[in-house]
């Protein structure tokens, strides 16, 4: 291991006022879904083939043509549900494409994502089987855009219907399988204001309701999620749930953290940035909760009860991509920086577990804020990643409220809290704690009042590192992974605890 809990350079030794915090055990707040902990899988890049999906004939070890390095890092995080096949992708897919035998699937250009051939050898059986080895709930995104109605309706059917009863049903069993699968969630197309067809709101919320109407899971609910807004286009939001709140069970949103947000040609690298680009990437990132609060009180005017979630089902860091890569691949290398922000977010959605009830990371191999990245036979676990291996116990927890008064990290005009935290109790009644430090520079003492809980001590895992863009690559893989942490005490009811900078630290506190 090169990095280091203990050893900080001098600044980040250099004293800060101290962070309050109150943790209210004895008020718990709604459950935080698992399924906010889930991933999103393109057909783009390497995210698929090649990451995933190498083919049974591969000499990279496989089952069945899944990746085995990469099913098994996926599983001991329990990835709980995968969104496929798209992204921009989802709206130019005919499933039909996808099935039967492999050799007569039809070849088509990617025209999203690099037009490179796409040979449909990754199709509905392929992701089905990816997501029993995980154990994963299913996510598929329609095909609103360019494909009818009755499409949609027909692939839903062929995935759920019983067996032996419709034309569907047989044809699912003679591509071999017999059994339905069950189908949680249904994608109403991706990005209709952009990719999915360039609509207006008005058009689009028609759109949802009609393709809502004819797709039927024959073996019990399956969830609507809209194509929601990006960003704050709270007009958007306000639209869909007019129009088409009704028939929905969710709105998607779609948020990326870019260092550099004025044109998407410039958003600045993954790697050797400076200072600035750590500051606006945190500030940025922090962007997620006012949008998250804007969209939830539009939703409120409508769905007061809050049976319609809002699914951040696009999040993440999005940087220039790596030099030399097809720049359609969207590949990027992942540091402590994205680690930070799968913190910051994941401690945002926990406070928002009301309405939050879905999200996934963009994307899970290879792509954007990658958990994985691979390179032929090589695998590397991200520090994005062990983030996600810190949180597991999040996933179907209960939230614990608690307030904080954070000091601020300013760098030039940017200036934002310094630390942000959660906290659960689990479903064996654990209650953890995470902190964030943000500030690249200085670490943070952090008090943390227990409010209704009686505890003794604490103990955890931490991720940090020296530099800002502290990496792993397939040479050196464990820059930056989680370190054992004990540092931490409990006495008199109050939890102390001095968090480096540039960190990401879970506590169970016991
Ligand atoms: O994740 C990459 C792309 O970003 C998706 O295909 C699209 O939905 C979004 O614009």
């Amino acid at each position: 291991m090169l990095a280091s809990v203990v050893t900080m350079p001098a600044r980040a030794q250099e004293a800060a006022p101290t962070v309050a915090a109150t943790l209210h055990a004895d008020t718990p707040g709604p459950v935080i879904h698992r399924d906010v902990f889930g991933q999103f899988a393109e057909h783009l890049g390497h995210g698929i083939y090649g990451g995933i999906w190498v083919g049974k004939g591969s000499r990279i070890p496989n089952d069945g043509g899944y990746r085995s390095d990469v099913i098994a890092a996926l599983k001991a995080v329990n990835v709980p549900m995968v969104r496929w096949p798209g992204g921009c992708f989802a709206d130019e897919y005919h499933w039909r494409d996808g099935i039967g035998a492999t050799k007569s699937r039809p070849t088509k250009v990617n025209t999203n994502w690099g037009g490179v051939n796409e040979d449909n050898s990754f199709g509905t059986h392929e992701y089905m089987g990816l997501m029993e080895r995980l154990g994963a709930a299913t996510y598929v995104s329609a095909n609103v855009g360019s494909a009818e109605p009755a499409e949609t309706a027909q692939w839903v059917e062929y995935m759920t219907a019983a067996q032996g009863t419709t034309v569907l049903a047989k044809e699912r069993e003679r591509n071999g399988h017999a059994a339905p699968w069950k189908l949680q969630y249904l994608g109403i197309g991706n990005e209709l204001w952009g990719c999915g067809g360039n609509m207006r709101a008005e058009f689009a919320a028609d759109m949802t309701n009609r393709y809502a109407q004819f797709a039927k899971a024959a073996n019990g609910k399956m969830l609507k999620i809209a194509s929601g807004p990006s960003d704050s286009n709270y007009d958007w939001t306000d639209a869909m749930m007019r129009i088409a709140g009704k028939n929905i069970d969710g709105l998607a949103l779609h948020y990326y953290t870019r260092p550099r947000d004025k044109k998407w040609s410039d958003k600045g690298a993954a790697l050797g940035f400076p200072e600035r680009e750590w500051a606006t990437t945190m500030s940025h990132t922090l962007q997620m909760e006012t949008f998250l609060t804007r969209h939830s009180a539009i939703m409120d005017k409508y769905d007061p009860a809050k049976r319609v979630m809002l699914a951040v089902d696009e999040w993440g860091t999005w940087y220039d991509p790596t030099p030399g890569t097809n720049p359609g691949f969207l590949e990027q290398q992942n540091s402590l920086r994205d680690a930070v922000v799968a913190g910051l977010n994941i401690n945002i959605f926990a406070h928002h577990a009301d309405r939050v009830k879905m999200a996934a990371i963009a994307q899970m191999v290879n792509v954007l804020q990658a958990m994985l990245l691979t390179d032929g036979a090589k695998m590397v676990k991200t520090p994005t990643y062990w983030v996600y291996d810190l949180y597991k116990p999040w996933q179907g927890a209960t939230s614990l409220p608690i307030e904080l008064t954070s000091p601020w990290y300013h760098k030039d005009e940017v200036a934002v809290p310094a630390v942000s935290a959660s906290a659960v109790r689990d479903t064996a009644g654990q209650v953890h704690v995470a902190l964030v430090n943000l500030d690249p520079n200085r670490a943070m003492p952090v008090t943390v009042s227990l409010a209704g809980l009686q505890a003794t001590q604490a103990s955890g895992r931490i991720i940090t590192g020296t530099a800002m863009d502290a990496h792993n690559s397939f040479d050196a893989p464990d820059v930056v992974a989680p370190q054992p942490f004990t540092a931490a005490q409990v006495a008199g009811g109050t939890l102390t605890v001095t968090l480096p900078a540039k960190s990401v630290l879970v506590l169970d506190v016991r």
